[in-house]
């Protein structure tokens, strides 16, 4: 099957791309280059478009390449730029699932793949959110990936095509240093690159309602996330998913703190803290109930926290 892949030279689409070739599938990458990386996907076709230019060069690449299938992951994520210039994430994350959308029933394409968010949940005050949580995006960002969870919903059904979104917790980790995340906003690169340089990391807040006083998170290697996708893109293929909204996560918490405690234990360097102010909009506690998918498809995360920080210091530092 062939896939158009969008955001594919991207952190996570590289290693999406990655695995869907080596499970025997076809992949042509749409990315405009904002963020992502030509060397992390070398040996694939690469239209350079930005979505939201409009549905017409991605309708042509699709006929061209006898793409019968959408995998979507092109998006801005920062939440802090998001709470700046939300017009912008509106445009982009909604403006250009539309134009995509467009294409896709133009050129008669069959299903979409879509990459959504924990961040739908916003500061949810359950122990582990499922799909059924309510939904309550905390900043722009959030709403924006919120709103083109609908949008597909609604296009798929007016144009006949099956659909899954996948609500990612966090992802970390890494297959290889060429795949590896370069973005300064998540925390495991944050982490890793003071541990290297043996300076202190900034904690938001250390009075939240949780055993150690720091945040949790789901924390999902990015291999494990790459494995739900190849799994859901043939279930959409086959027909024995339709329809859905789905967590990808591993169901297990790890405060910050942990988070901590685990690079110090894989790379042998311990790491300086300094104890900030929270950041507005931050829940305490976000952890995937993650049945549905293993009910749906059977997948399950295979890799642990560990493996998780060992791949991503290998990627950070290729020689050790
Ligand atoms: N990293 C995480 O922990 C995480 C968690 C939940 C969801 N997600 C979602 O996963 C997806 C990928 O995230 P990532 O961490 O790989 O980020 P990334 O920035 O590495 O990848 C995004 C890719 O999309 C491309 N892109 C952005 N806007 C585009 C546009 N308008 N047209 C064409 N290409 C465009 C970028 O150049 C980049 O290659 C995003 O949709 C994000 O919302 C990520």
């Amino acid at each position: 099957m062939i896939w158009l892949l969008t955001g594919g030279a991207g952190y996570i689409g590289a290693h999406v791309a990655r695995a869907l070739v080596a499970a025997g599938d076809d992949v042509v990458v749409v990315d405009d280059l904002s963020s992502g990386l030509t060397e992390r996907i070398a040996s694939l076709p690469l239209v350079r478009a930005d979505l939201t230019e409009g549905p017409d060069p991605l309708a042509a690449a699709m006929t061209a390449h006898g793409v019968t299938g959408v995998v979507h992951l092109a998006a801005k994520k920062s939440v802090a730029e998001s709470v700046q210039r939300p017009v912008h994430y509106y445009e982009q994350n909604v403006g250009g699932t539309a134009a995509l959308l467009r294409a896709a029933a133009t050129a008669g394409v069959r299903h979409v793949l879509y990459s959504s968010t924990a961040a739908v949940y916003g500061e949810s005050t359950e122990e582990l959110v499922d799909e059924t949580s309510p939904t309550a995006p905390s900043n722009p960002y959030g709403e924006s990936k919120l709103a083109a969870e609908w949008l597909i919903r609604s296009a798929a059904a007016a144009h006949g095509m099956s659909w899954a979104s996948l609500r990612y917790f966090n992802v970390a980790g890494a297959a290889d240093s060429v795949l590896a995340d370069r973005g300064r906003s998540n925390l495991l690169p944050i982490v890793l690159r003071a541990a290297d340089r043996e300076e202190p990391v900034e904690i938001f807040g250390g009075d939240w309602p949780t055993p150690d006083g720091t945040c949790i998170r789901d924390y999902v290697h990015v291999e494990d996330l790459a494995d739900a996708h190849v799994a859901m893109a043939e279930s959409l293929r086959t027909g024995s998913v339709r329809s859905g909204v789905f967590n990808v996560g591993r169901g297990d918490g790890v405060s910050v703190l942990q988070m901590l405690d685990a690079v110090h234990r894989v790379t042998g360097r311990p790491v300086r803290r300094r104890v900030v102010d929270r950041r507005p909009g931050d829940p305490a506690r976000v952890v995937a109930d993650p049945s549905a998918i293993a009910a749906a498809i059977g997948w399950r995360a295979k890799r642990d926290v560990d493996d998780i920080v060992g791949s991503a210091w290998k990627a950070y530092r290729p020689g050790t």
